[in-house]
């Protein structure tokens, strides 16, 4: 299995352990505010990076070249930085963080697109 095929899989556990027990958190306190936040961490943090190692481990070819790991850095670097992002701006009101955690994990998804598009459109097998 490639270094990104993992990488993105131990990333995924990671935020499947950290958006459950977020999620067991708020029900306990009876404090919802941030469930976007756990929302995100559960679906761009397990779900998407999950499936992007799922991807890349069931085409391997998707990970030649430098694009993967451009790919697999802009995208695993800005989730973080997005999910921050959501917590200073549902809790004090501060989006850039937010915003600028978003654009890079649009652009980690756009290259992902790309990458796939590439090896799914031009592999001729069944
Ligand atoms: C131990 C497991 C989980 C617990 C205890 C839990 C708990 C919660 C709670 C208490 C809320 C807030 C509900 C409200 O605002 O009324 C919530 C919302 C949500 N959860 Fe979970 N959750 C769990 C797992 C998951 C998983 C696995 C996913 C997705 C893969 C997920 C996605 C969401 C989403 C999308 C929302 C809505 C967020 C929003 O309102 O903006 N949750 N969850």
């Amino acid at each position: 299995m490639s270094r990104i095929a993992t990488s993105y899989l131990a990333l995924a556990a990671l935020y499947l352990i950290v958006g459950l027990t977020m999620g067991i958190g708020m029900g306990m306190a009876h404090e919802f505010r941030f469930a976007p936040v756990h929302g995100h961490i559960n679906l761009i943090g397990w779900t998407t990076h999950g499936l992007m190692g799922l991807a890349y481990r069931q085409w391997p070819e998707m990970a030649k070249g430098n694009l993967a790991a451009s790919q697999f850095l802009i995208f695993a670097l800005s989730a973080p930085i997005f999910m921050a992002g959501l917590v200073l701006s549902i809790g004090y009101e501060q989006p850039i963080v937010a915003i600028a955690g978003s654009v890079g994990v649009f652009l980690g998804a756009l290259l992902f697109a790309l990458i796939a598009a590439r090896v799914w459109l031009g592999d001729k097998g069944v």
